[in-house]
C-alpha cells in the first residue's frame, strides 16, 4: 500500500524538548501523512489498518479514503 499525502511546508521542524510527551516521555512523529498534528503522530495511522498492500489511497481531509488508480500530471494530461 501507499497513500498521497499534500504538505505545505518547505523546510524542517526542529523538535525541541517541549515537543516530548510528559506523560510517555517520548516523541512520536508521524509517518502515514494523516495526522492533523503534523509532524506529530494524534493516532490518525489508525485508519490505515486495513489497506490493502496493492492499493494506493488518498485521503480527503474529512478523512474519507479513495483508491487511486494512477496520478497523472499536468504535462501527460495535454
Ligand atoms: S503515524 Fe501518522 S498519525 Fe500516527
Amino acid at each position: 500500500m501507499s497513500r498521497l499525502v499534500e504538505l505545505e511546508a518547505n523546510g524542517p521542524r526542529k523538535l525541541d524538548a517541549d515537543d516530548v510527551d510528559e506523560q510517555k516521555g517520548d516523541v512520536a512523529i508521524c509517518q502515514c501523512g494523516l495526522a492533523e498534528t503534523f509532524p506529530f503522530c494524534d493516532g490518525s495511522h489508525r485508519q490505515t489498518r486495513d489497506e490493502a498492500p496493492d492499493q494506493r489511497y488518498v485521503y480527503d481531509e474529512d478523512g474519507t479514503r479513495a483508491v487511486v488508480d494512477r496520478i497523472v500530471s499536468d504535462e501527460e494530461s495535454d
